[in-house]
């Protein structure tokens, strides 16, 4: 039966009741070590003053997990991201309500530099390499937080996981598309960071592309620890290396569930993971009409 298995929760009504309650079954002591690496807890965000995009979004990451979270073109993903590592300054956005917890602190309204030096790394969506520098001085620039003299041998463990970046020595410009998205992961690698927000990675790359990227995601988290909250409209991929996952539309998670309850969810199924082709046109004339039945 769709929707509901047992693990899944609908937020779409009582984002507030649902965190209240989280909170009250937490023992006092047993908070900090069962605590997650990142909390977003009810964040209302506000572009140009007036134009209200996040409409009391919560989630929440644990330590060493991959979070993905999910949702169609428009439905506020980036904004997210920007909100938790501060770069929505940088478009005039403000989160209004609510608050972001990071490694046990508060950090909404702290500058983006500040957020990479507390160890939260955005890759951007579309990749944002610098196309006139080389890999090596691309992947020095991630490394922009550090003062310790390890940087030439973490240089190596990333040509170790992306071999083929090594080969390329000319100009970033130069990469194929998925040699870039390669060198945009590789640069947060260089920050050491304890969390790496990824928005789209597989934007752009070919099937066989995206399998080998989301591979290597996979294999970063496995060997580093590191954090990783996972952006995607192609849920697909996502919750192939995810261990859970939230969906969001119109500025609210409407859903999440372990990755598995969520592969096998009909709406889910229906909306995110149908047949390639023809996925967002039936994505589009069958949402409202079952969002109303199912989810609100
Ligand atoms: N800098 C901005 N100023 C005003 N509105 C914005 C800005 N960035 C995004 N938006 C709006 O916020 C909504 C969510 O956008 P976005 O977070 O980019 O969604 P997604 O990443 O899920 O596609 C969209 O309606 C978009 O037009
Ligand atoms: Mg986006």
């Amino acid at each position: 039966m769709p929707g509901t298995s047992p693990g899944m929760t609908n937020l779409a009504n009582d984002t507030t009741q649902m965190t209240q309650t989280a909170e009250a079954d937490r023992a006092p002591n047993a908070a900090a070590a069962t605590a997650p690496l990142l909390d977003v807890r009810n964040i209302e965000v506000v572009y140009d003053n007036v134009i209200l995009v996040l409409r009391g979004l919560s989630l929440e990451v644990p330590r060493g997990a991959i979070v993905a979270l999910l949702g169609a073109n428009g439905a506020g993903k980036s904004t997210t991201l920007k909100a938790i590592s501060g770069l929505l300054k940088t478009e005039d956005g403000e989160v209004t309500r609510g608050e972001i917890v990071f490694d046990g602190e508060r950090i909404n309204g702290i500058d983006p530099d500040k957020i990479v030096r507390r160890g939260i790394f955005q890759v951007m969506e579309g990749r944002r390499i610098i196309s006139d520098m080389t890999s090596v001085e691309n992947l020095k620039l991630g490394a922009f937080t550090r003062t310790d003299n390890e940087v030439g041998a973490d240089i190596d463990m990333v040509f170790r996981y992306f071999p083929r970046l090594k080969e390329r020595t000319g100009l970033a410009g130069y990469l194929s598309g998925g040699e870039q998205q390669m060198l945009a992961i590789g640069r947060a690698l260089m920050a050491r960071p304890k969390m790496i927000l990824m928005d789209e990675p597989s934007m752009g790359l070919s099937p066989l592309l995206v399998k080998e990227v989301f591979g290597i995601i996979k294999e970063i988290n496995r060997d580093l620890g590191v954090t990783i909250l996972l952006v995607e409209q192609n849920a697909r991929a996502a919750l192939s290396v995810a261990s859970h996952g939230y969906i969001m539309e119109q500025g609210k998670v409407v859903l999440d569930g372990s990755a598995d309850e969520l592969r096998d969810n009909e709406d889910v199924k229906e909306f995110y993971l149908g047949g390639a082709g023809d996925q967002r046109k039936s994505f589009k004339n069958l949402k409202s009409f079952k969002r109303r039945k199912r989810w609100l």
